[in-house]
């Protein structure tokens, strides 16, 4: 599913264009570059008329049938009488008004291209892993907006989740969860749902009290956060990364850093889960170093199902590893990860026979 984004040079900084990439897997194509081929698969056109040329228009007139074959939205102001007869000689598009609110924008995006991830929902879905699915998902998109466009992040909602989320897990198990998951659009908001899902049944597993284990699914869902600074096109891209935007991804956890702290209304231990989950306790980690003695548990149960998510969960470009092979190399990363965690993980994902083998294997 990707968008296409159409204007003619840069755009200008409050362009709703600019937004839309941290939402949905996005590319800006110039004006004058409009053809089948740079097209591709895009399942919908948005065209930006703000500060287009009269050259810049008439090439996109003049390659307009390539782009016939899927939903168009022009931005416009109706107060720039040129922008909207513009609009309405390009024909077949849809106008809508640049500074309406960005949510409406969001809505007809998703309604166009059929990406609601509610609605890709299976009938089977128990209702209470259903309706935790529903309010995360809720909760993800407002965390993006809270980033993007500054706001408050909605911790009331937050909490809700978390809640709807536990309860649903003792209802429904751990793989109910992950089954609704698997069927969302987004490969990033994927990862952030099965890590808030599998926090939650390891804390509760580790015996935690539920005032914890409610902490540690929203951390789960508010740990990348600051992956909501990088493109949804960077972050779901279908093919391996080039060394740059690896770079760019590994920042992430300074840029949650960024965006959490000037919050107060965040929980201090939601933003060391954020911030420091690429941590290791042998204090090899990133992005500070910090030592073992520095970790609190609840961010070391967010960094062994961090891992654990992201060996097994399935990535376009790189073979999921299964849930055996990565328990094991989660036991070889020894001094690294808090290994008591990671033998309560291996017990719950593969059963306690599968447990007590790997309990018997020397750390490392
Ligand atoms: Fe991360
Ligand atoms: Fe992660």
């Amino acid at each position: 599913m990707e968008i296409v984004l159409i204007s003619d040079g840069p755009l200008s900084l409050d362009s709703p264009v600019r937004k839309l990439p941290f939402f949905f897997p996005a590319r800006l194509i110039d004006m004058d570059k409009v053809s089948p081929h740079t097209v591709g698969e895009g399942k919908l056109a948005i065209v930006e008329l703000l500060g287009s040329t009269d050259a810049g228009l008439t090439a996109l007139k003049s390659s307009w049938a390539s782009i016939a074959e899927i939903p168009v939205i022009c931005l416009i102001s109706q107060k720039n009488r040129r922008e909207a007869v513009q609009a309405a000689a390009l024909g077949k598009t849809k106008t809508m008004e640049r500074d309406a609110p960005f949510a409406l924008l969001l809505k007809e995006v998703k309604v166009l291209t059929g990406s609601d991830p509610n609605a890709a929902l299976p009938r089977r879905t128990p209702e209470d892993t259903a309706a935790a699915y529903r309010n995360c998902n809720a909760f993800l998109e407002s965390l993006c907006f809270s980033t993007v466009e500054g706001a408050k992040i909605r911790v009331k909602l937050m909490n809700e989740c978390a809640e709807d989320l536990l309860f649903a897990l003792n209802r429904d198990g751990l793989s109910s969860w992950l089954s609704a998951v698997h069927t969302h659009h987004s490969e990033t908001y994927r990862h952030s749902l099965r890590v808030a899902g599998l926090a939650g049944m390891l804390a509760k597993q580790l015996g935690w009290d539920d005032e914890d284990c409610a902490e540690v699914v929203a951390g789960g869902l508010v740990h990348d956060i600051g992956k909501m600074r990088i493109p949804l096109t960077i972050l779901d891209k279908k093919s391996k990364l080039t060394n740059e935007e690896r770079a760019l991804v590994d920042r992430h956890p300074v840029f949650g850093r960024d965006i959490l702290k000037s919050r107060l209304e965040v929980p201090a231990d939601i933003k060391r889960m954020a911030i420091q989950h690429h941590e290791f306790l042998d204090g090899s980690g990133y992005p500070n170093g910090l030592p073992g003695e520095r970790i609190i548990p609840k961010v070391r149960l967010m960094t062994v199902c961090d891992i654990y998510t992201a060996l097994t969960e399935e990535r376009p470009y790189c073979e999921s590893v299964p849930a055996r092979s990565a328990i094991s190399m989660m036991k070889d990363m020894g001094a690294k990860l808090d290994q008591k965690m990671v033998t309560r993980l291996a017990e719950m994902m593969l059963g306690r026979e599968m447990g007590a083998v790997t309990r018997a294997a020397p750390a490392a």
